[in-house]
């Protein structure tokens, strides 16, 4: 399974359902706009048997990340940095939900900032969790900032020393 770059010209995106409506607005009408402006990246997990259709979608960007709301040992260790990776939407289409694809795209999205983080670097992963998934990010050990519950975080290093590096 691998993940490739949203394209228009060939994914169906009207028929993909993850029962967030504003999750499916934005793979519907934002994602491809926003990628072209280079204001954010979405990659797109094919169904194999019929590669137009969308198992679920990631979309990545750059945040402004608000030091004061970390824990004190990461705001000494980074008070120079300003910017995170965010991976700022994530969603499984309900006809494929609790089947692990969620799982791997979280995988892949860590995966891709990590080499990401290696060119420009930056020290953390921050997500926008909606309701009901934050428990979802923190299995995979995200941490919730201080003062937005909604908003977690992973260190680059922890993604770093946990994941298995792309084959
Ligand atoms: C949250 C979401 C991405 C999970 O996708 P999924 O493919 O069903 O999840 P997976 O099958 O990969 O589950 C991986 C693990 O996370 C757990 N999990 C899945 N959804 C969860 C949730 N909402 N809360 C807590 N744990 C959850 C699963 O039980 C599983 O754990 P296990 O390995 O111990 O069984 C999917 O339900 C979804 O798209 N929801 C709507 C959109 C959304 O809320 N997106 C996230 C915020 S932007």
């Amino acid at each position: 399974m691998r993940t490739v770059r949203l394209d228009k010209d060939k994914h169906d995106r009207n028929h993909f359902d993850c029962g967030v409506e504003a999750l499916n607005n934005y793979l519907r009408l934002m994602a491809n706009q926003q990628s072209s402006k280079d204001n954010t990246r979405t990659f797109v997990l094919e169904d194999s048997n019929q590669t137009e259709r969308i198992i679920g979608y990631y979309t990545l960007t750059m945040t402004p990340v608000d030091l004061t709301a970390l824990p004190a040992k990461l705001q000494k260790k980074h008070h120079n940095a300003q910017s995170g990776g965010l991976i700022a939407r994530l969603a499984v289409d309900k006809c494929h939900a609790k089947q692990g694809y969620g799982e791997f795209l979280l995988i892949d999205a860590l995966q891709n900032l990590l080499i990401a983080s290696e060119i420009v670097a930056f020290p953390l992963i921050v997500v926008d969790a909606k309701d009901g998934a934050i428990q979802f990010y923190e299995k995979f050990g995200f941490t919730t900032f201080n003062d937005t519950p909604n908003k977690l975080f992973i260190t680059v290093a922890d993604v770093r020393s946990n994941l298995e590096p792309r084959t």
